[in-house]
């Protein structure tokens, strides 16, 4: 399957240069994530926003016995800043709407995701969850505006 991501990659081309590039990109990584996701399972009826923030808000007990969901350092909000519960620093926010930053490297985004899944979920993300998950991240366009805590 990697080999496959790649090549997407290599075909869709990656760019961080104009302002908008990190949309751009994320649907791109959307694209490559279905791609995988029909290889896997054919019946993958496509990427869901929906589906992709209820993975986001979903609450799974860790190895430690606490509750954590991708939300708890990310915030509810994607467009917000978020906060790091075990270093308690900033994290900015993970839309690329409102953080051109982000989704900007595959490998970058591949490495997170390993990373953070196996963390919380215990095990990679599938590719429909990654799929959807971007897709949901896509929607998030508005800063919650509200003082700060
Ligand atoms: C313990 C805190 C924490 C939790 C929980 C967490 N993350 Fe993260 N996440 C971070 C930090 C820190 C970064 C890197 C910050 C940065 O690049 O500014 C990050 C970055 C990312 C990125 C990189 C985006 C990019 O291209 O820059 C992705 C994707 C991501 N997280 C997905 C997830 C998912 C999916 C979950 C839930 C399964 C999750 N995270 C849960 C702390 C967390």
């Amino acid at each position: 399957m990697k080999k496959l991501s790649i090549l997407l990659v290599a075909l869709l081309g990656f760019s961080a240069i104009s302002a908008h590039a990190s949309i751009a990109n994320a649907k791109k990584l959307v694209l490559i994530y279905h791609t995988q996701a029909i290889a896997e399972n054919k019946e993958f009826a496509g990427p869901s926003a929906e589906e992709g923030k209820a993975f986001f808000n979903n609450k799974v007990k860790t190895a430690n016995g606490k509750e954590v969901a991708c939300a708890s350092c990310h915030t509810a909000n994607p467009a917000d800043n978020g906060k790091n519960i075990v270093t308690g620093k900033v994290i900015k926010p993970l839309s690329p709407v409102v953080n051109t930053k982000r989704f900007s490297d595959f490998d970058k985004v591949e490495a997170k995701f390993s990373q953070h899944c196996v963390d919380i979920l215990g095990m990679d993300c599938t590719a429909a969850q990654k799929a959807n998950y971007i897709t949901y991240v896509l929607t998030e366009k508005t800063p919650t505006v509200k003082a700060k805590k």
